[in-house]
């Protein structure tokens, strides 16, 4: 990045004071350049700098899009922080126009790196941010709405505005039409066993609907802050959809997707199959946090897990039919041999989870 973003930021920024020795780059995500600011007396700020390309691709200057991602940030840290002191940025703006866009933040600390966690540090960590999402879900959000949130020129809303018992019988027929497509493949995997765990289990969940609730699309590692005594969030994605589906999509990430996706070079760098043992721990800290001894939630949430599996699988057959992949696809999820082992890892854990032997 050139110098010039920073210092037409730092302009636009207009703290008094500011040295340029008091900042310094602290990291980087696929999305933006960061930089804390020291201060005196003050806490200190970060600095969030977009980029202009990413995944290699110059990104073009859309203000509506860029008020809807920053608006949303700043809505989830606002529920966020109501439901746990401070897990979040307190202070949270954004500057745009087309020469400079970025945001400025508190400075949640540095934290500790995933690898160097203990397990049971790592399953301490999971159980906090259990409790914390239990809390979150449960807060009626005040956006009103389902799924993508947008700005509408006044404020955010769900796109959809519909019943939410309309929307969860949907959300339950998406599953069965993703399970018809994959099972009219010519794809190997024991058909049998799936259809019949998928259909009894939609059947369940139909009967038990879930709470609309501002959920965290991306709750990898690079977004949250580890320290032993507390656990910060940052860079949230956030969206309105079910509860518990959420709950096991974290679970999901971090027993499953995280360590399956090491081989994309988008997360080469970060080696989650590496440290696949402490990201299980995570997640087993989190289901703990999550279910507080809810047997019955539990059991819900294992369902979720295994509907995620089947989602990711889907996703990966569509995409391997496609003609040709674009960059992004190409660096998150790598090439087409890649998703093609990808998938046959997800119907193998699909088939597992299927077994009978398994649910007795
Ligand atoms: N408010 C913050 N406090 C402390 N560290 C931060 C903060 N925001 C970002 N960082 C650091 O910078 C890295 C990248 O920031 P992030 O906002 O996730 O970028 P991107 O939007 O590109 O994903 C994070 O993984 C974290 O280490
Ligand atoms: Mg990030």
């Amino acid at each position: 990045m050139k110098d010039d973003d920073l210092n037409n930021a730092i302009e636009k920024l207009k703290i008094e004071n500011i040295k340029m020795q008091h900042i310094s780059k602290i990291g980087e995500g696929a999305w933006h350049n960061v930089y804390r600011i020291e201060r005196n007396v003050e806490e200190d700020l970060v600095l969030r700098i977009r980029k202009k390309k990413a995944y290699g691709q110059l990104q073009a200057y859309k203000d509506i899009d860029l008020i809807t991602e920053y608006e949303s940030s700043k809505v989830y840290y606002h529920q966020a922080n109501q439901c746990s002191f401070n897990i979040c940025p307190s202070v949270f703006d954004y500057f745009h126009e087309e020469s400079v866009v970025f945001t400025v933040e508190s400075f949640m600390g540095k934290g500790k790196i995933l690898q160097c966690l203990s397990h049971s540090e790592a399953f301490a960590i999971g159980e906090k941010l259990g409790e914390f999402f239990k809390v979150m879900h449960r807060k009626v959000p005040e956006l009103q709405g389902f799924g993508n949130i947008i700005w509408n020129g006044k404020h955010l809303e769900g796109q959809k505005q519909q019943e939410a018992s309309y929307i969860w019988q949907k959300d339950n027929d998406f599953y069965l039409s993703i399970l018809n497509s994959l099972t009219t493949t010519d794809l190997t995997f024991n058909r049998e066993i799936v259809v019949d765990k998928i259909l009894n289990l939609i059947e369940n969940r139909r009967k038990n609907q879930q709470k609309i609730s501002l959920v965290n699309q991306d709750v990898t590692p690079e977004n949250i802050i580890f320290h032993l005594d507390k656990v910060s969030l940052i860079d949230p994605f956030p969206r309105l959809d079910f509860d518990l589906k959420y709950a096991g999509y974290f679970v999901f990430c971090y027993k499953f997707l995280l360590p399956i996706y090491s081989n994309a070079s988008r997360y080469q760098n970060h080696e989650y199959n590496k440290n696949s043992k402490i990201l299980s721990r995570i997640a087993d800290g989190f289901m703990k946090g999550y279910i507080n001894d809810n047997v019955n939630l539990l059991k819900c949430l294992l369902d979720e897990y295994i509907l995620w599996i089947l989602l990711e699988a889907y996703e990966h057959y569509e995409t391997l039919n496609k003609s040709e992949l674009d960059p992004k696809t190409l660096q998150q999820m790598g090439d087409k041999e890649m998703i093609m082992n990808r998938l046959t890892l997800c119907l193998n854990e699909l088939e597992k989870l299927s077994s009978p032997s398994l649910t007795k």
